[in-house]
C-alpha cells in the first residue's frame, strides 16, 4: 500500500476517525443542473465512505501500478475488480472495448487471472471513432495518444499472459476474432454510436448472469452514451442497476 492518500485512510479508520472523510465531504457545496429535462445532473455527497479496496492489498497495488495508464478513477476500477471476480462462475470470455492505455484492461486481466478466461482487449489504438450527433462533447480523435506496444510493455510489467489486443475500429474490424460466450463486457467508448455497435454485438452472446459496464454513463459529455443505456432500460431479460 504505497499510495500516501491510502495509507492515511486506513490510519484515520484505525484510530476510529471514520467522521473525518464524512466531515471533509459536507463541506463541498452539492449542486444540480436541471435545465435539459432528458439530461438531469445532480451532484449528490454520498454519506457512506465504507471503502473495501483498503482491505485488498492486490487491488490496490495494481491501481497504483496503472494510475498513469487510465481515467477511470478507484471506484469505478474496483468495481471491475470486483466484477472480475464475482464473474468466474459464469460462463464465457471477457471483453473490453475502449482500452486506451490498458489500466483498466489490466484490471480485468488481472482480476480474472487463473480462471481460464481470456481478455479481449479492443481498440483503434488511434482514438475515439464514430462521434455524432448524439454526442455532447467528442468529435472523433480523441485519446490518440497510445498504442500497441505500449499496452503490451504494461501487460508483461504484470507478468500476464491472459489478454489479448485486437486492433482496429470494434465490431467491424476484430469481432470476428472473439468465438463463444461472454460473462462481461467493459465498454468504455465514449459515444453513442461505438457503444451501440458494441451493445447490439455482444448481447446475443452474453451468458446468463452476464454483465455490461458502461464506464461513461452519467458523465457530463458523454451524453451520447448515457441517451443510449436509457434507451436499452426496460427491454426484457435486462436488469439495469
Ligand atoms: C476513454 S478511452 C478508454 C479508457 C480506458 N478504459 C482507461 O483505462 O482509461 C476510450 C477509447 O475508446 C476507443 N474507441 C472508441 N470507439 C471505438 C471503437 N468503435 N472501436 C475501437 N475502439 C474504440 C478509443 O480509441 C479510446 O482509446
Amino acid at each position: 500500500m504505497s499510495d500516501p492518500a491510502d495509507r492515511t485512510a486506513l490510519n484515520d479508520i484505525q484510530a476510529g476517525f471514520t467522521t473525518t472523510a464524512y466531515q471533509f465531504l459536507r463541506k463541498l457545496p452539492p449542486w444540480s443542473n436541471t435545465a435539459n429535462r432528458e439530461l438531469l445532473h445532480q451532484h449528490l455527497l454520498p454519506f457512506s465512505t465504507y471503502s473495501p479496496w483498503l482491505g485488498d492489498p492486490d487491488f490496490i497495488d495494481t491501481f497504483n501500478r496503472i494510475l498513469k495508464h487510465t481515467l477511470v478513477d478507484k471506484y469505478r476500477c474496483f468495481e471491475l475488480w470486483s466484477l472480475g471476480k464475482q464473474l468466474e462462475a459464469v460462463e464465457g470470455d471477457v471483453l473490453e472495448v475502449g482500452v486506451w492505455r490498458g489500466g483498466t484492461g489490466v484490471i480485468l486481466a488481472r482480476s480474472t487471472a487463473g480462471s481460464g478466461k481470456t481478455v479481449y482487449l479492443a481498440d483503434t489504438f488511434t482514438g475515439v471513432v464514430k462521434a455524432g450527433e448524439e454526442d455532447t462533447r467528442y468529435t472523433g480523435g480523441e485519446h490518440a495518444d497510445t498504442s500497441v506496444p505500449l499496452v503490451e510493455a504494461l501487460l508483461q510489467d504484470f507478468g500476464l499472459d491472459n489478454a489479448v489486443l485486437l486492433q482496429g475500429i470494434f465490431p467491424e474490424d476484430t469481432a470476428h476474432l472473439i468465438a463463444g460466450r461472454l460473462s462481461m463486457v467493459h465498454c468504455d467508448v465514449d459515444v453513442y454510436e461505438s457503444a451501440k455497435g458494441v451493445v447490439e454485438w455482444a448481447l446475443p452472446r452474453l451468458s446468463p448472469g452476464g454483465v455490461i459496464v458502461f464506464d461513461d454513463y452519467g458523465f457530463s459529455g458523454c451524453e451520447g452514451v448515457t441517451r443510449l443505456v436509457n434507451e436499452y432500460q426496460g427491454r426484457p431479460g435486462l436488469l439495469f442497476l
